[in-house]
């Protein structure tokens, strides 16, 4: 049986794939990204993916791909950065019938969370720990241990008037043009919310701003220890043909 899967990831902005050893979580083929097709509708991404597997001439007969909405038994239930047409579709059935390969489809900040229990930074932890996906939406994945609690959407818990994800992810703070002081505020703030209601023993953060960590965590005042995903924007991928591994 092979260690090699392909791992998708389904973004708001983009759609990323990669070819994964699933032992190392290694990245065993280049990186490709395309577009997300507007509307991002069934046909529209799965063609996308099938382009991917084309791009990446990849023969295996496994995907695991990570999807931003709550995956439930197989089926999408939320749309929040993604057509609303995906409501109640059952995804493992659309992808695997339309790339004719074995596909199992996950929410994108749990498969995020996967790869870092498997090859970063929840391994070993004790007690919980949430991993937050800051991109166009705000994705989370709790661990009690090395326990995922799936389809968590700490993204959309309600905060300040609106929910946590339209006033602090990745893309509020470009949108609105906030400094990272601004914005690390927010964030902080949003932390501390979060750690009020879970003591976590850490958070991990993850999306493609995780690799600027450097530039906000002066403003983000909380007690527990903040670190960036080690896949940083790669987790999704690598965690999505982990799982897959697993299924
Ligand atoms: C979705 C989540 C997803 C996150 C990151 C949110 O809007 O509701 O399911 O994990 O965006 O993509």
């Amino acid at each position: 049986m092979s260690n090699l899967i392909l791992g998708i990831d389904v973004g708001g902005t983009g759609i990323k794939g990669a070819i994964i050893d699933t032992v190392t979580g290694e990245l065993i083929s280049e990186r490709v990204k395309i577009p997300t097709p507007p509307p991002a509708t069934p046909n529209q991404v799965l063609e996308v993916v099938s382009q991917l597997v084309e791009i990446l001439e990849y023969e295996g007969s496994k995907i695991g791909i990570g999807f931003p909405a709550v995956v439930k038994d197989g089926i999408c239930c939320t749309a929040s950065n993604i057509d609303k047409s995906w409501i109640g579709v059952d995804v493992n059935k659309l992808f695997s019938e339309g790339l004719k390969k074995d596909c199992k489809v996950l929410n994108d900040a749990d498969a995020a969370g996967i790869a870092e229990l498997n090859f970063g930074n929840i391994a070993n932890s004790q007690g919980i720990t949430i991993l937050l996906t800051l991109g166009t939406g705000i994705g989370s994945a709790m661990f009690l241990q090395d326990q995922l609690i799936p389809n968590t959407e700490f993204g959309h818990l309600k905060f300040n008037g609106t929910i946590a994800e339209k006033y602090t992810s990745n893309k509020v703070r470009e949108t609105k043009d906030l400094s990272y002081k601004v914005w690390g505020s927010r964030l902080s703030e949003y932390l501390s919310h979060l750690e009020m209601i879970f003591s976590p023993s850490a958070f991990i953060l993850g999306g493609g701003v995780s690799k600027k960590l450097h530039k906000y965590e002066q403003y983000l005042k909380i007690d527990t220890p903040i670190y960036a995903a080690t896949k940083l924007n790669n987790a999704g991928i690598i965690g999505a043909a982990k799982y897959m591994s697993q299924a």
